[in-house]
């Protein structure tokens, strides 16, 4: 009986020795798994999956923290419709009706209408609030700088995920230097071209008239004059359409001009929406001829952009110092 006593209690000392060390291995395993998990959320993973991110490690550098705001509105949508005080009054000075034009009382005083109309017309959506850890998307914005003539530069182009062209800059004929591949075109109704039914019509609205503009276009067409001739309808694809939100354009103009000139460039809004909306953004075909003026890899043309309404050589200043601090990647062309 002694005997079997003696096995009873050597047994359940055994057992209970065998369940300890289970129990420890569990738990530390456990532990290692937890700690791992804690060093990937926290340490390993940046701003986003790709090897160099915007918003990493933002707040080291005060210049683009304090310009930065990854909470500002970027496209207009029903939700966010209803404008701000110190936005509606900076839009509202910014527009200019011409006796010529159809629309001569007070632009803004329809405004709510306007909306209505834009979102039964275009898609009502909140776009691009997808960044994170997991995510890479990479993007090319192309100006239209003469620069671009003979760069070579169109595979490269074309390799990003989104490639966001702007005005009438044309691919056909220019592919070697400038790709074929347009995700997103900036347009506003003086610079509107045909675009692609696969691209996203991104609109500029400088001033309500535009938008008025932009439903007539794909409407009744009857918007042929703004300050100048301007194309009655294009071909687009309705479906994408996204059109900036005023609020952007004024934190463009306030954060990242200074309120330099009256209001950005398209290009220079371009280069800014794409920080928002990208994690990683290399820059083609920005920068003037040696004597300052903006000209075109496609025609003739030569803007003095030190006498229009935008401040171009703050614009080019800021472009260059968002490269030096590798917030952009610029490529200079030859
Ligand atoms: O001439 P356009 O306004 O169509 O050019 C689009 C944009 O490309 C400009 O707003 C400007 O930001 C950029 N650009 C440039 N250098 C040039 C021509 C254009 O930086 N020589």
């Amino acid at each position: 009986m002694n005997d079997y006593r003696f096995i009873f209690h050597y047994l359940s000392a055994f057992l209970g020795f065998i369940v300890a060390i289970v129990l420890f291995l569990y738990i530390q395993t456990s532990l290692a798994g937890l700690t791992i998990t804690l060093f990937e959320d926290f340490s390993t993973k940046g701003a986003c999956s790709c090897d160099s991110c915007i918003m990493d490690k933002m707040e080291d550098d005060k210049w683009f923290f304090v310009r930065y705001n990854r909470n500002i509105q970027l496209m207009l949508n029903k939700k966010n419709s209803v404008l701000r005080q110190d936005v509606l009054k900076w839009w509202k000075g910014l527009q200019y009706v011409s006796s010529r034009s159809i629309q001569k009382q007070d632009a803004l005083s329809n405004y709510k209408a306007v909306v209505e109309k834009l979102f039964s017309l275009f898609p009502d959506k909140e776009h691009y609030s997808d960044a994170g850890p997991d995510r890479c998307r990479t993007c090319a914005v192309v100006g239209n700088s003469g620069s671009l003539k003979g760069s070579y530069s169109g595979p490269l182009i074309d390799f990003h995920d989104f490639v966001i062209r702007i005005n009438k800059a044309p691919t056909k004929g220019y592919e070697k230097d400038v790709g074929s591949k347009t995700t997103h075109r900036f347009i506003y109704p003086e610079s509107a071209v045909d675009i692609d039914s696969s691209t996203h019509l991104v609109f500029c609205p400088f001033k309500i008239l535009d938008i008025n503009w932009l439903i007539s276009a794909f409407t009744t067409k009857h918007i042929k004059y703004t300050y100048m001739k301007v194309r009655p309808t294009i071909k687009a694809n309705k479906n994408k359409v996204m059109i900036l939100h005023p609020a952007f354009i004024k934190y463009v103009y306030d954060s990242w001009l200074q309120k330099h000139g009256r209001y950005p460039s398209t290009g220079f809004l371009t280069l800014i929406f794409a920080l928002h909306i990208c994690d990683k953004v290399s820059v083609f075909g920005f920068g003037p001829t040696s004597d300052g003026y903006w000209h075109h890899y496609f025609d003739r043309s030569l803007t003095n952009f030190r006498r229009g309404s935008h401040g171009g050589d703050f614009e080019n200043k800021t472009v260059h110092n968002l490269h030096l601090k590798n917030k952009i990647i610029m490529y200079k062309g030859w």
